[in-house]
């Protein structure tokens, strides 16, 4: 039988998608034809992308050593009434998730997310 692909539920939205095993959240929602904000477009560089993780960050991969140095910055800039902190364009889903994240919506057109130019 095949595995069940995981669900990415993204608060306050309310927005729900499927991710394939492994796939970065960011992807998947926009595989799944929603925007997302992002300025690198998901190279890992601006950290636009990031999420909170409210539920089950033991279901998304391990951080690599840029996405950690990433958090840790991340994590002095916000402050410490967060939970777990990812960036969306590299955290891989292995299993249901919730995150918080603003601004993640439908696409109003057929483009593949992100800058148009
Ligand atoms: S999209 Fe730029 S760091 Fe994730």
């Amino acid at each position: 039988m095949a595995e069940r692909c995981p669900m990415v539920t993204v608060r306050p939205s309310g927005v729900r998608f499927r991710a394939l095993p492994g796939q970065p959240i960011m992807a998947a929602g926009i595989a799944a034809g929603f925007r997302w904000p992002t300025v690198c477009g998901g190279k890992g560089d601006c950290r636009v992308c990031f999420v909170e993780v409210l539920e089950h960050h033991e279901r998304l991969s391990m951080p690599e050593p840029a996405e950690a140095q990433a958090i840790r910055e991340l994590g002095g800039t916000l402050g410490r009434r967060l939970g777990p902190v990812r960036l969306a364009c590299q955290a891989g889903v292995h299993g249901d998730v919730v995150v918080h994240k603003r601004g993640v919506r439908p696409r109003r057109d057929n483009s593949e997310g992100g800058d148009r130019s």
